[in-house]
């Protein structure tokens, strides 16, 4: 059999991963014929709700689950890992400004970001996951100077996903007939779900629906805040859709997409006129382990209005975190 593939995993013990860990284990990042280890981080306070998360895991009886490790501190957790998923992170309390959350979480990512540059394989890969995702990974990779940047992503598959489905069921399709999405920025309200590439079964989606208004109006803001929806309807945020698009993330990037266009929050390069090293939610298509953005499209004026908002949401988040890192 094939060696282990092993994967940190932060925040083990909170809702996310309460799905994510089970679906890891069951071989849907891997396939069924490549067996998994993994080591669980969590705060101090967390450990033991971390143990009965491996208590069942073990009744589970997951034969490709090769072992699980629990610690509380990231230098152990990133040691020999082919990839870590950062799912952990602070929550926005009671009365907590925007401000504090950011800081709160910049610490956490600061630490992380040196423990990944003094343990890490440089070549693991790394999905942010944990909120506010982009600005986070930024933290990490400027905290971490000697790990590869382009090895470092953040999260906005749940919205491509969210969009794919809203797409496919507005156009009478299966949602995997729908290709060429973008979900453009940062995983926040200003996101922008692009269809203008989008097709379905090869054919311009802008065609198919042929409803400008609704793609403006309703399709845009229900995928952007589609997040408080589900807070709203079940309230606790979303995690098993979120856990899956972690998997869908994680597995094209070290899979490959198969030539389909995927949107990942990567460090720019500058295209689109996204400030250079700021995490951007950009199109890109993948080969096992490697990721090639998509830097020719062609933008009009309405995507040029949508995708400079966000980044400016994303430029004013670096810009408030920016002094920690000094
Ligand atoms: P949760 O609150 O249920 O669990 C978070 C866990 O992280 C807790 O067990 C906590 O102890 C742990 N944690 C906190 N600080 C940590 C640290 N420094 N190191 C290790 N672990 C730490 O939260 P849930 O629902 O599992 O969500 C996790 C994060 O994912 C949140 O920030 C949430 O906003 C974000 N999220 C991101 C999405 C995206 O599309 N990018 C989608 C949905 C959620």
């Amino acid at each position: 059999t094939k060696a282990p593939l092993r994967i940190a995993v932060s925040g083990a013990a909170g809702q996310i991963c309460y799905s994510l860990l089970f679906r890891i284990a069951a071989g849907d990042l891997f396939g069924a014929d490549r067996p998994v280890a993994l080591h669980l981080l969590d705060l101090p306070q967390a450990q033991n709700a971390v143990r009965g998360v491996v208590m069942e895991l073990e009744d589970c009886a997951f034969p490709l689950l090769s072992d699980v490790a629990v610690t509380d501190d990231p230098n152990a957790a990133f040691r020999d890992v082919d990839a870590a998923l950062l799912v952990g992170s602070r929550p926005r309390s009671k009365g907590m400004e925007r401000r504090d959350l950011l800081s709160a979480n910049a610490e956490i990512f600061k630490t992380q970001g040196a423990a990944l540059d003094a343990n890490a394989k440089r070549e693991a890969k790394v999905l942010v996951v944990g909120n506010p995702a982009n600005t986070n990974a930024f933290i990490l990779a400027e905290s971490a100077p000697n790990f590869p940047r382009d090895n470092i992503a953040s999260m906005i598959r749940l919205d491509h996903n969210r969009a794919q489905g809203q797409l496919a069921a507005k156009a009478g399709v299966g949602v995997g007939e729908i290709e060429k999405l973008v979900v453009w920025g940062n995983h926040s309200p200003t996101m922008f779900a692009d269809w203008t590439f989008a097709t379905a079964n090869g054919r311009p989606l802008n065609e198919t629906i042929s409803d400008e208004a609704w793609y403006r109006e309703t399709l845009i803001p229900k995928v952007a805040q589609r997040g408080s929806a589900i807070i709203e309807a079940r309230d606790a945020s979303s995690a098993a859709s979120a856990a899956n698009a972690a998997i869908d993330h994680l597995r094209d990037w070290m899979l490959g997409s198969d030539g389909r266009w995927v949107s990942m929050g990567l460090s720019s390069i500058g295209a689109y006129g996204i400030p250079e090293g700021l995490y951007c939610g950009v199109p890109a298509t993948c080969t096992a382990g490697s990721i090639e953005r998509i830097e020719d499209l062609k933008i009009d004026e309405f995507q040029r209005r949508m995708i400079d908002r966000t980044v400016a949401e994303l430029v004013e988040e670096r810009d408030a975190v920016r002094a920690l890192l000094a």
